[in-house]
């Protein structure tokens, strides 16, 4: 069973992401969603210092994209680390299989126990009929996730690079905690679908601190499933929350069943070394990779240490492995 232990001290205040990132939330799609012509998109500032336009930018659209945030040197690294933990993976250990649109995720404790851990999750089409794994390991993988950042050194000097601690500190985090990080394998010819979703459904605060920080290691084009965001969306409702129910398996409750404007949606694609910022509340999804191309990713979820964090929701840790900001530890 997971550990409970982790518990979060009540919120005491944030107002400068609450004015960012909450307070601004209105409940009309209609009124809120304008005209994107394009994501909104920069050369990455020197040490993280974005602009007061690019912050207005980020508060506009939900979503920025700093092109050549990091080097392909950095990448390529990162990719390379990510090789050598997949090559002690042995797949015949996992039954486990991510995928947005079965759910199957939601009662497996590989899952729900992966918080502090770094696990590994398959594509729903990792196996042929016969049983055996489709292509080569490393291209079966959906993911590796949830603490890479805190277990593993060359992901922890990725993680906590002092740029991105800028950016965290301008788009108005005072007390940013780094709750996960994700590797995306988004492996070719069987790289899933992810649908429509903000990802403070999983990651939830009080009051709502969730931010994403994705980073292309590879180039992500429409060709190989690269994101695509609802710009603007972010000042939606939040329309689903996922948590743990009494009995311990993961539910979502729907709050607002209305259809998200899919019109509306705008691709991402980002070369190697581009960082993507997005609200929680940013609508976005990524289209299934049918090349013959890999679109490696790396992402991290930073929360604000002075919200709330609610015993309910699926990701805790042990107090083995407390949480930590940019700070080297
Ligand atoms: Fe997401």
């Amino acid at each position: 069973m997971w550990v409970w232990t982790f518990m979060w001290p009540k919120y005491s205040g944030s107002p400068d992401l609450c004015a960012l990132l909450s307070c601004s939330k209105v409940t009309s799609v209609s009124n809120v969603l304008k005209n994107f012509e394009a994501i909104p998109s920069f050369a990455a500032p020197s040490g993280g210092r974005l602009s007061d336009s690019m912050v207005a930018e980020f508060e506009e659209a939900g979503v920025l994209v700093l092109r050549d945030f990091v080097s392909t040197k950095a990448c390529d690294a990162l990719r390379a680390r990510a090789a050598e933990l997949v090559a002690e993976f042995d797949p015949s250990d996992v039954r486990s299989v991510f995928s947005t649109t079965e759910q199957t995720q939601l009662d497996d404790d590989y899952f729900i126990e992966s918080g502090d851990k770094i696990r590994f999750f398959l594509e729903s089409d990792a196996f042929a009929d016969d049983g055996n794994l489709r292509q080569e390991k490393e291209h079966c993988l959906n993911k590796m996730g949830h603490a890479m950042h805190d277990l593993d050194p060359v992901f922890d000097g990725f993680s906590r690079n002092p740029d991105l601690a800028e950016v965290a500190k301008r788009v108005g985090f005072t007390d940013p905690v780094i709750l996960q990080s994700m590797y995306i394998f988004k492996p070719p010819n069987i790289g899933g679908e992810v649908v429509c979703h903000q990802d403070s459904t999983y990651i939830y605060t009080e009051p709502e601190s969730c931010v994403g920080f994705w980073f292309a290691l590879e180039d992500a084009t429409l060709e190989n499933g690269c994101m695509q965001f609802i710009p603007g969306g972010h000042k939606m409702p939040l329309k689903q929350r996922n948590y743990r129910g009494s009995d311990g398996k993961l539910v979502t409750e729907t709050l607002d069943d209305s259809p998200w404007p899919e019109e509306n949606k705008l691709p991402a694609e980002a070369p190697a070394g581009t960082l993507v910022i997005f609200d929680g509340r940013s609508p976005h999804l990524s289209a299934a990779n049918r090349s013959s191309k890999s679109r490696h990713a790396y992402t991290l979820h930073v929360i604000d240490g002075g919200c709330h964090y609610p015993a309910s929701n699926w990701l805790q840790r042990s107090e083995d492995l407390p949480l930590r900001g940019f700070a080297e530890g």
